[in-house]
C-alpha cells in the first residue's frame, strides 16, 4: 500500500514566499499528488517548475479549490480574506502565512516544534505566524518551559525579502545607484533602504508602536498560551536580502545560567546554537540563508534584571520565517493524521 497523497495549491505562487514555498514542498519530498500554482491574472502565461516539470500558473478563481487538500495561501491578507474561507468551503485546509486570521480567536496560530499541539483536523484555516515571531518563539520556547519567561525585550533587523519581490530589487538597484553617485530611487520604502537602516516595518499605530511591532507581541502571547506575557518590540528594516536577526533579551521567573540556556537550545528542535565568539561564531543572515533551523549564539547572562539572558537570534526569514514553518505545519498534521 503506497503512503497517501495530496493535491497542494500554492496561492502567491509567483511571489518571493510562494516560490519558496514550492522549493521546500520539493526538498522535503512533500507527498503532493498534484500541485496547482494559483496568482493573479498578471501571471498567466508563466510556467514554474516543481520536481522537473513545467506547472503552468493559473489565475486565482473563485472554483480554484475543488479537488485540492491543501492550499498554502501567501497572496497578502486581502486574498486571504476572501479565498480563504472560499478554499475552506471547498473541502481545503488552508495554511495561511497572511496576518487576516492570525488573531482570530478560532483559527490556530502555529509554530510546529512550539505548539503543534494547537492543530486541529478537518477543513479550516491554521494561521502561519510572523516571520519575526517565529524564530523568536522557536528560541524561546525551550528556555519559557523551563525557567518561565514573563518579559521579553526584542529588536529585529529584518531582511527586505519580507516585503516581497519588489523590495529585493529596490535595494539591489538602490546599492547601484548610490556606487555610481546617483540619488536613489524609491518606491517601495519611504526612504533609502541602501546604506541604511528604517526603525518602520508596517504601519505606525496610535500607542506608537508599529503594526509589526505589536504583531510581535500579540503573536508571540498567543503562541504561548500566556495573554499576560510582557513583550517590548523595535522593528527595524535593514539592507540585508535574506535572514532576520533579532536581540532578545529575556526575563524569566526563575534562575537561569547562560550555560544550562546554552544547553537546552542544543538539544531543541528547529535550533542550532553557534556560539563560540571568541572564534568569530555566532549566527549570521549569510548562515541562515536557505535554512530552515534558527540560529541562537551571543547567549549571555543580562546584568541589568535580576533573572535575566541575552542572545542573538537569526533565521531565514522567507524559508522558517514563511514557507518551511507552513509546509511543516502541513508536515504534523500527516504526522497526526489529520490530514
Ligand atoms: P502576481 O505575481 O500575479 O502579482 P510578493 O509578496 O513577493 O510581492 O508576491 C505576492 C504574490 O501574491 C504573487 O504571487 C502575486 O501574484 C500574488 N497576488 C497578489 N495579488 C493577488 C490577487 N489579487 N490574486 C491572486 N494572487 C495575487
Amino acid at each position: 500500500m503506497g503512503a497517501k497523497s495530496y493535491n497542494v495549491a500554492v496561492v502567491g505562487a509567483t511571489g518571493a514566499v510562494g516560490n519558496q514555498m514550492i522549493q521546500v514542498l520539493e526538498e522535503r519530498n512533500f507527498p503532493v499528488k498534484e500541485i496547482r500554482l494559483l496568482a493573479s491574472a498578471r501571471s498567466l502565461g508563466k510556467v514554474l517548475n516543481f520536481k522537473g516539470k513545467s506547472i503552468p500558473v493559473e489565475e486565482l478563481r473563485e472554483d480554484s479549490f475543488k479537488g485540492v487538500d491543501v492550499a498554502l495561501f501567501s497572496a497578502g491578507s486581502g486574498v486571504s480574506k476572501k479565498f480563504g474561507p472560499l478554499a475552506v468551503s471547498a473541502g481545503c485546509v488552508v495554511i495561511d502565512n497572511s496576518s487576516a486570521f492570525r488573531m482570530d480567536a478560532n483559527v490556530p496560530l502555529v509554530v510546529p516544534e512550539v505548539n503543534g499541539d494547537a492543530i486541529r483536523g478537518g477543513p479550516g484555516i491554521i494561521a502561519n505566524p510572523n516571520c519575526s515571531t517565529i524564530q523568536m518563539v522557536v528560541a524561546l520556547k525551550p528556555i519559557h518551559d523551563a525557567a518561565g519567561i514573563r518579559r521579553i525585550v526584542v529588536t529585529t533587523f529584518q531582511a527586505v525579502s519580507g516585503t516581497g519581490k519588489r523590495a529585493i530589487e529596490e535595494l539591489r538597484h538602490q546599492v547601484s545607484e548610490v556606487l555610481q553617485g546617483k540619488p536613489a530611487t524609491r518606491e517601495v520604502y519611504p526612504h533609502q533602504i541602501a546604506f541604511n537602516c528604517l526603525p518602520h516595518i508596517g504601519a505606525f499605530l496610535d500607542n506608537g508602536f508599529t503594526e509589526e511591532e505589536m504583531k510581535m507581541v500579540h503573536e508571540t502571547q498567543k503562541i504561548f498560551s500566556d495573554p499576560g506575557l510582557r513583550v517590548c518590540a523595535t522593528t527595524v528594516r535593514v539592507p540585508v536580502y535574506h535572514g532576520h536577526s533579532e536581540s532578545v533579551n529575556v526575563e524569566t521567573q526563575r534562575p537561569l545560567s547562560a550555560e544550562e540556556a546554552r544547553e537546552l537550545l542544543s538539544r531543541a528542535e528547529g535550533v542550532k546554537v553557534m556560539d563560540d565568539p571568541l572564534q568569530f561564531q555566532y549566527p549570521m543572515p549569510l548562515d541562515a540563508e536557505g535554512k530552515d533551523d534558527t540560529l541562537v549564539g551571543r547567549i549571555r547572562q543580562d546584568p541589568s534584571v535580576e533573572n535575566g539572558l541575552a542572545m542573538w537570534v537569526v533565521a531565514d526569514n522567507i524559508r522558517k520565517g514563511a514557507a518551511s514553518n507552513a509546509v511543516q505545519i502541513a508536515e504534523k498534521m500527516i504526522q497526526r493524521n489529520l490530514l
